[in-house]
């Protein structure tokens, strides 16, 4: 179960049984309860843990492998009574030793960042988020996906990100609340997918062979959404940015992405929003 000691703790291989203790740590960071998001992490990437002597958990993280290239990494957290103890910098190092991939990314709050390039993150670009009640949509060309359309759209997924995602595209059903395609001439043009959190509704991932079409998915998604958004957008691209302000959205923080190892693979210009930042 376990085979290392960091800071004099040994690292343990959570379970979703282990979910509430993490839903209790993420609090200690005032980090809202994002239970669904967790479930999904528990299902398609390896959850690491050490123990609180005193009860609980005293620190997380999740690596989520894509098959030997990508690993993401999210839920990187330590309690504020064992902070800078050594403690997140080696839990991410045991999960990166563990993933084995050839790349790993993450986006880093400030909190994060400085460890993150201790350890030979490099920062690639900058994430906003943006959130709100979505107004003035118009819709585009996209329709919902059918069960016909995932061959197709595993395909260009695996293209784009570089590394095949398919344990979790296939969870289209349990997970997503929508997933949407659109036609090109040619197969898929596009396609993207909305999921629920606490507060809102996260859109997301969008993959597209260009911008106006991550638009039109983005404002299909928004406009059968009941209540808020929330889109992670990568700065370098104006055209989301001036979409979210058009829509209503306005923007809450920002995280640093970063990628380690070597570059990234894939066709990261067709890559609009993540399917949430604790997985790329
Ligand atoms: C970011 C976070 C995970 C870091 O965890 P941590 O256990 O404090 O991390 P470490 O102890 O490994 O490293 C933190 C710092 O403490 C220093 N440190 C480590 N051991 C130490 C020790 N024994 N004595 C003094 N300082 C120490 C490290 O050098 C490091 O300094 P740096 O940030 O300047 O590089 C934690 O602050 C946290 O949970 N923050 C809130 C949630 C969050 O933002 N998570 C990141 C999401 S991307």
């Amino acid at each position: 179960m376990t085979d290392q000691l960091i800071a004099g703790s040994a690292v343990r291989v959570l379970d979703v049984g282990d979910l509430p203790a993490c839903l209790r740590l993420g609090e200690d960071r005032e980090w809202s309860p994002e239970e669904r998001k967790w479930r999904l992490l528990f299902e398609v990437g390896d959850v690491y843990g050490i123990d609180d002597p005193d009860g609980g958990l005293a620190a997380t993280v999740v690596a989520t492998r894509f098959g030997r290239k990508v690993t993401a990494i999210g839920m990187m957290l330590v309690a504020k009574r064992h902070e800078r103890r050594g403690l997140g910098g080696g839990l991410l190092r045991y999960a990166l030793d563990r993933s084995g991939t050839s790349s790993a990314w993450l986006t880093a709050t400030a909190y994060g960042r400085p460890m993150y390039e201790r350890l030979g993150f490099r920062p690639v670009g900058e994430c906003a988020t943006y959130t709100g009640q979505a107004v003035g949509l118009r819709r585009g060309s996209s329709r919902p996906a059918a069960p016909s359309d995932l061959p197709a759209i595993l395909a260009l997924d695996a293209e784009v990100f570089g590394a095949p995602r398919v344990e979790l595209l296939t969870r289209l059903r349990s997970f997503w609340e929508q997933f949407r395609v659109v036609d090109g001439p040619g197969g898929l043009a596009g396609f993207g997918g909305a999921w629920r959190n606490v507060s809102d509704t996260v859109l997301g991932p969008v993959i597209a062979q260009d911008a106006d079409i991550a638009l039109e998915l983005l404002s299909d998604l928004a406009s059968d959404v009941e209540g808020p958004v929330r889109v992670d957008i990568d700065t370098g691209r104006p055209e989301l940015v001036a979409w979210a302000m058009e829509h209503g959205l306005t923007h809450g923080f920002s995280t640093t992405i970063m990628e380690y190892g070597e570059e990234l693979p894939g066709d990261r210009a067709r890559l609009f929003t993540p399917v949430m930042v604790a997985l790329g």
